[in-house]
């Protein structure tokens, strides 16, 4: 059996610690801006359960959660430019303020994809928030309504990201090179 090394020893990007920070800084920011309004969360598996689990305890709100599920990237860490659901919505967001957590934005092809599939379901609003957002990658003209940070073309992983289904569980976000199936 082939054991993949804990991912320790990658180079770190973004400490636990200022993670920590910049999530409680969006959650006030996202609190003040939705006072007084129930908010839907939609959380994009997988590399958004981290970031929700985090994001949602600093939220002064009315909130529910719901997942969706994507397929972009398969194992390798080039977009493959087909986007496929493979967990649909368990409730209806019809007339709902929805907030989309995702973990990066990178081409930005999942989130026009996820953005026309969601708008068909006539939400009140449809907004975003990505943990990270790697804007030289993009080729679609999308934005994210709240970003955590912006970072350059290096792939990441660590807090919720993956190479290969792997360091998913690693507490700070660390690059890795050569990310292979
Ligand atoms: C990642 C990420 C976004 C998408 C962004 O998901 O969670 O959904 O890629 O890439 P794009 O802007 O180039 O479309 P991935 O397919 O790696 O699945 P995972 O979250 O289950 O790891």
């Amino acid at each position: 059996m082939n054991v993949v090394p804990p991912g320790n020893d990658l180079e770190i990007l973004l400490t636990r610690e200022s993670i920590a920070r910049r999530v409680s800084e969006l959650g006030t920011q996202i609190s003040a801006d939705y006072r007084g309004r129930p908010v839907r969360l939609i959380g994009i598996l997988k590399g958004a359960w981290m970031f929700l689990a985090d994001l949602v305890r600093c939220l002064d709100l009315d909130v529910t959660v719901d997942f969706l599920s994507f397929t972009s990237y398969g194992e390798g860490t080039e977009s493959s430019g087909t986007v496929k659901i493979t967990k649909d919505l368990d409730q209806p967001i019809a007339g709902l303020d929805v907030l989309v957590v995702e973990d990066i934005l990178d081409t930005g092809r999942t989130f026009e994809y996820l953005l026309g599939v969601l708008e068909a379901h006539k939400p009140r609003s449809l907004k975003v928030v990505t943990l990270l957002d790697k804007p030289s990658r993009r080729v679609r003209s999308v934005k994210a309504d709240y970003v955590g940070f912006t970072i350059p073309d290096v792939f990441v992983v660590g807090y919720g990201l993956d190479c290969a289904h792997q360091y998913r569980n690693l507490a700070d976000i660390r690059t890795i090179r050569g990310c292979k199936p």
